[in-house]
């Protein structure tokens, strides 16, 4: 279709607001419009947080000399034309606003070639306006290279992150799209450096590879349902893999990356009761849906859709979960202890959680869960792995104040290998770790080689530990909330687990350890660490008067 500004009737009708909000969204709308642009290759290129410098190439279809001067106007759309195509978009972009959007906030060149031109055009745009017009010459393709974002709006750059940060955003997004079209080659260079490069064979295994490892990769069962109306393909973790973050669901309706809370609790409720509490799945789905079904112009950004039907697609995905989990692997036996109400009702909060924490006689273990414990006040049930958590937490925090972290050298380096966003989130958090007590160099594109951890992470699985705390990090800026999660996180994978056995010896030195703590009554996430029946209770609960 050639590109048409479209009348004020169309365009009226377009979502309206801010379009570009920071260096992550100019890469959304150049990623989508090469995209829609058929190219089989993107490449990504980012400087300072892609502030200073941004530019995607592609080697789709292209512009010709004529189109490029209307593609920069407001509402010239190639994509629709007419009131009535609004109602089933097919491509990505549809408003003809992202271009002069981005023309508006930074200084922009456009290079680009049709099949049918002998040469290139070049525009250089400032302010909107175009400044020079020349003739280049390249392959079939657009580039587009975005200049000092938010130059002259200095109150917009002042909303923005650390270049780090916000570097890590746009590598979320090439990472988002490299898994909605499996089939492109998809590259990213942020300083210089290569964050990602899929192989653009068509494989969305592959393709989860590159992004989340191949560990994951492996793992992944296949979502497959062909419903009439709507269709749900992808992959979905099996219950083993569970993660402490929702950012592993990636959701695409007609291979358009969107963020949807319906889709989100259609993934929860699939998984039910199979992933343990703030436990979050690995999921990536493309709903196919009638575009007529879907209302892809309710929001600027054009990161949410509305359903026509929110609850078929709710079942469909729902369903299309449920038949691939059926295909999972049984997972090992884990013991749970299950706290119905009448349990609840016995077993009452104590008052220890404020006061300090008498002295106790170990009597013997729970479900290899739980310390039975004997005081002056009653019975006393204390959770093992909650209690050691606070044991911990307040030990990291002591060595912190002291800037001594206790730590451990490897035998032999671990090779970790961190996704695009943990690999960012690592470039900025690298000196915090170190804090810690953990020692990582570089080596390779985005693995990076682990010399020592802190020493109370003896026996856990350290490469998911590291790629926890990365993306934890990820999601909080707050520098002393930051320190304190790190300290909880590593407590929590160092403390000893529900389900192991503890000779009496090890039980008594953890209410020993315990009772020095300041808040012996609550874990570090705030749970409580035991619960308290007293004598009172006992004799009530027996029958028994005075
Ligand atoms: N990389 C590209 N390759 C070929 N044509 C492009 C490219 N980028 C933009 N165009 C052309 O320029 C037009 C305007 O692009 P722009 O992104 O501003 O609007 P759009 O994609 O139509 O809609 P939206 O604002 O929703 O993205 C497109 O319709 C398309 O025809
Ligand atoms: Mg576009």
């Amino acid at each position: 279709m050639p590109i048409k500004v479209l009348s004020p009737e169309v365009a009226s009708k377009i979502a309206a607001g801010e379009v570009i909000e920071r260096p992550s969204s100019v890469v959304k709308e150049l990623l989508e419009n090469s995209i829609d642009a058929g190219a089989t290759e993107i490449t990504v290129e980012a400087q300072n947080g892609g502030v200073s410098f941004l530019r995607v190439t592609d080697n789709g279809c292209g512009l010709s000399a004529v189109e490029a001067e209307i593609a920069i106007r407001r509402h010239a759309t190639s994509k629709i034309t007419k009131l009535d195509d609004l109602e089933h978009i097919s491509t990505l972009g549809f408003r003809g606003e992202a271009l002069p959007s981005i023309a508006a906030v930074a200084d922009v060149e456009i290079l680009s070639k049709d099949p049918d031109s002998n040469a290139a055009t070049y525009l250089h745009l400032e302010n909107g306006k175009v400044t020079a017009r020349e003739k280049k010459s390249r392959p079939r393709g657009t580039t587009i290279t975005v200049h000092h974002l938010f130059r002259s709006f200095p109150a917009r750059l002042k909303f923005l992150k650390s270049p780090s940060t916000e570097a890590g955003h746009l590598a979320t997004f090439v990472g988002q799209y490299s898994l909605a079209f499996p089939e492109v080659k998809f590259q990213t260079i942020i300083d210089g450096r290569v964050n990602l490069r899929t192989s653009g064979n068509g494989d969305l295994r592959l393709a989860i590879a590159e992004i989340y490892g191949l560990e994951i990769a492996q793992k992944m069962l296949v979502v497959a349902s062909g419903e009439a109306m709507i269709k749900i393909e992808g992959l979905c973790s099996p219950p083993s893999v569970q993660r402490s973050s929702r950012s592993y669901l990636s959701f695409f309706v007609n291979r358009r990356y969107v963020r949807n809370s319906l889709l989100s609790k259609a993934v929860e409720a699939a998984y039910g009761g199979l992933l343990m509490t703030g436990r979050h799945p690995v999921v990536i789905l493309n709903i196919s849906i009638p575009p007529e079904e879907v209302d892809v112009n309710v929001h600027p950004t054009k990161l949410e859709v509305k359903f026509r039907s929110n609850n078929a697609v709710f079942t469909a995905v729902q369903k299309a979960l449920n038949n691939a989990l059926v295909k999972a692997p049984l997972p090992a036996v884990t013991i749970s202890p299950d706290n119905d109400a009448r349990a609840a009702s016995l077993w009452e909060r104590s008052p220890v959680a404020a006061a300090g924490l008498p002295v106790l006689r170990t009597l013997g273990q729970l479900s290899a869960s739980y310390i039975l414990a004997e005081g002056p006040e009653g019975l006393y049930l204390i959770d093992q792995h909650a209690a050691h958590e606070r044991v911990l937490f307040e030990k990291i925090m002591a060595q912190r104040a002291e800037k001594k972290p206790e730590l451990q050298g490897m035998l032999e380096p671990l090779a970790i290998e961190l996704t695009p966003e943990q690999d960012q989130v690592f470039r900025r958090s690298a000196d915090l770790l170190h804090e810690f007590g953990f020692d990582m160099e570089p080596f390779g594109e985005r693995t990076w080689l682990l010399r020592a951890v802190p020493a109370m992470l003896n026996n856990t699985n350290l490469k998911e530990t590291v790629k926890e705390l990365l993306d934890m990090l990820g999601n909080e800026q707050d520098s002393q909330k930051r320190e304190h999660k790190v300290a909880q996180s590593l407590a929590c994978h160092g403390a000893i687990r529900a389900g192991e056995a503890l000779d009496t010896e090890d039980m008594r030195r953890l209410i020993t350890q315990l009772e020095r703590t300041s808040q012996p009554g609550t874990c570090p996430h705030g749970r409580p660490t035991m619960i308290h029946l007293s004598s009172q209770q006992l004799k009530k609960e027996f029958g028994r008067s005075g």
